[in-house]
């Protein structure tokens, strides 16, 4: 098969065509992804006739599962989870502030692929901001001064009983488990070279990152909103527009994603799964 990749003319991302996900992937085709993942940082595959099994086979190729606290799996699944919202929903819109996906765990995954159930006439575009663009186009010695530093990351904010996601959040019909687990803390360097590529970049922002490891709190969180407003300016950043039938795979190591809503009146259905750590 011959694979055509269109960058998306933005920050990163591109569009993969001229490959049948819901096939078996070979182990060349699947290091040929891999490799395209890894240089664009957001790949979307449309017109992908994918079911579940296909999604699980698709992310064992790519790396296998990651570890997904704080959500139950759809019926069925140990794997994937639903990114669900009704069309009558009232609750704040989930995910909606930047992040990378549980970049509070030992060992964060690697990505996460997306894969289109159920998508809304308009709105519910999904935007990634790349964070070695953002970590790259600052001056040397700034560089300098955040390469040396270590991120408090935590849960507790989304998945505390008292989070966002926590006990009085209501109507909400995302399979959610809020946990005191989520109140464990653990550090990741602010900035990270990239396990695969060697590419440096900041990893993960502030609310998921709490702190600065020997930092004063204050000091700390003034430099994470300062670095959180870099991190997601403009000029990083790819708008991801779904369509039916696609798969979207990210690089949770290179860039931040968010959701965002305008499709109020309408439902939208994500299934979801994480890929595994690189353990090269
Ligand atoms: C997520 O952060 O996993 C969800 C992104 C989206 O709903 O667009």
């Amino acid at each position: 098969m011959n694979l055509t990749v269109e960058p998306s003319g933005q920050a990163c991302g591109a569009r993969v065509t001229g490959l049948d996900l819901s096939q078996d992937i070979p182990a060349d085709l699947a290091a040929e992804i891999r490799a395209i993942w890894l240089e664009h940082k957001v790949v979307a595959f449309p017109g992908q006739r994918m079911d579940d099994d296909a999604l699980e086979r698709f992310t064992l190729s790519m790396g296998g599962f990651g570890e997904d606290p704080f959500f139950a799996p759809i019926a069925g699944r140990n794997n994937i989870a639903a990114i669900l919202r009704e069309a009558d929903e009232t609750s704040p819109l989930f995910a909606e502030n930047w992040h990378s996906d549980w970049s509070f765990l030992d060992h964060p995954p690697a990505g996460t692929c997306l894969l289109a159930i159920d998508i809304p006439p308009m709105g519910g575009d999904t935007l990634f901001a790349d964070q070695q663009a953002a970590f790259a186009a600052l001056p040397e010695e700034r560089k300098e001064q955040l390469r040396g530093l270590n991120a408090i990351h935590s849960a507790k904010l989304a998945y505390a009983p008292d989070g966002t996601y926590g006990e009085r959040d209501e109507g909400r019909s995302m399979a959610i488990r809020p946990s005191e687990a989520a109140n464990d803390c653990r550090t990741h360097p602010l900035i990270l070279t990239h396990p695969e590529t060697g590419r440096e970049g900041f990893f993960s922002t502030l609310g998921y990152i709490i702190g600065i490891e020997g930092m004063e709190q204050s000091e700390a969180i003034s430099l994470l909103s300062e670095l959180a407003q870099w991190q997601s300016r403009e000029d990083f950043v790819y708008r991801h527009q779904w369509e039916d039938d696609m798969l979207v795979m990210w690089d949770n190591r290179a860039v931040l994603h968010k959701a965002t809503g305008g499709y109020e009146g309408h439902r939208r259905e994500l299934h979801r799964t994480t890929i595994a750590a690189f353990r090269g």
